[in-house]
């Protein structure tokens, strides 16, 4: 079977957009890949965060993946600080990467701009981070959304240079996007974000859901309720896509244009798909912080799994790049 690699951040509520631009995603794959799902810690300390939170962060993160149906009968769920291979093939990777490229890469400026104070290595170093998370275990399938797409084609170059290199190892990682890559946030101006705001929590209760939707930006251009609206340009329009039935899409999407039904009525039929989609993913969460052992025994058993796979990877990498003695 093709293998599969992708990663989240453990850094702080996973929302709605990671879980339908990318978690839904993985699920869907499972049958058909092997595939390897992984909470990325090292990428998530190259911004201040709060150390006596990461362990939480971690554990929380990993239990959200198990309970939206990423259960280790089907896949592995690891976390990368478990699995030293990935810092290891970082540094060969760095040494066939050009500073420029990096320079240039578009979450490099973002963050750059955004933590000012704490423009560190890591920082830019983070696209090979994750080109050696991927190609150590060979993977040739990433699903993510839109906004890591540059990233997983910046893992091709890096898998090509090195290749040309050193000879024929990597496969060149090809893209999957979910059918709802980029999801806004309830600002309506920016994509939806950790760091912005302006998410809908995977773990939000009901209430807080309605709260933030009722209040939520719509189309720009229905100023009153007699406005015909654009839901091209309705980021309620988007959340409908990827949370409503076929028909219920087409009603909202004739409605809103005609003015037939009001941004709170359309909002009403979306929350209660969000709802119904979401509750039984919070009561699996629920249910799995009581019994914390079965989620560490998970973790243990990923990194084992990944240990061996990633092992063989170095060794082959280390034999290539000429550091491998004959005696070890
Ligand atoms: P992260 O933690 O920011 O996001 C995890 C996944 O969620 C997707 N996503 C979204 N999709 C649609 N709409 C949104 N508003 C939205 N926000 C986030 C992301 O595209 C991603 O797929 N650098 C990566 C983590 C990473 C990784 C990897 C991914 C590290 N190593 C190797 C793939 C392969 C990141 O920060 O994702």
């Amino acid at each position: 079977m093709d293998r599969i690699f992708s990663g989240i951040q453990p850094s702080g509520e996973i929302h709605i957009g990671n879980y339908v631009g990318a978690i839904r995603n993985w699920v869907k794959l499972i049958d058909r890949y092997d595939c390897i799902y992984c909470v990325v810690d090292y990428h998530a300390i190259t911004i201040e965060y709060d150390v006596t939170l990461m362990q939480k962060r971690i554990l929380e993160t990993a239990t959200i993946l198990v309970a939206c149906g990423l259960t280790p009968d089907k896949c592995i769920v690891s976390v990368q600080s478990h699995i030293p291979e990935h810092t290891e093939l970082t540094w060969i990777f760095n040494c066939v990467t050009p500073v420029g490229e990096l320079e240039r890469m578009t979450q490099f400026k973002e963050k750059g701009r955004r933590h000012r104070h704490n423009v560190n290595v890591g920082l830019l170093d983070y696209p090979v981070l994750q080109a050696a998370d991927i190609l150590i275990y060979k993977a040739g399938y990433v699903p993510v959304g839109e906004d890591q797409v540059q990233h997983v084609e910046f893992s091709r170059e890096v898998a090509r240079k090195f290749n040309a290199r050193f000879g024929k190892t990597f496969p060149e990682p090809q893209v999957i996007l979910s059918e709802a890559p980029r999801i806004m946030g309830t600002d309506g101006s920016a994509k939806m974000s950790k760091s912005l705001n302006n998410a809908i929590g995977l773990l939000d209760p009901p209430e807080m859901i309605w709260e933030k939707l009722r209040t939520a930006a719509t189309c720009e251009h229905r100023q009153r309720r007699t406005d015909p609206g654009h839901p091209e340009h309705c980021n309620i329009f988007t959340m409908h896509q990827a949370f409503s039935k076929p028909d219920q899409i087409s009603f909202v999407d004739q409605q809103c244009r005609t003015a037939g039904i009001g941004c709170i009525e359309c909002k009403e039929i979306l929350f209660r798909n969000m709802k119904e989609e979401l509750e039984p993913i919070q009561a699996r969460v629920r249910k799995m912080n009581g019994t914390p052992g079965y989620i560490i025994d998970i973790l243990k058993s990923g990194a084992a799994r990944c240990k061996t796979i990633a092992g063989e990877v170095m060794d082959e990498v280390r034999t290539k790049v000429g550091i491998k003695p004959s005696w070890l």
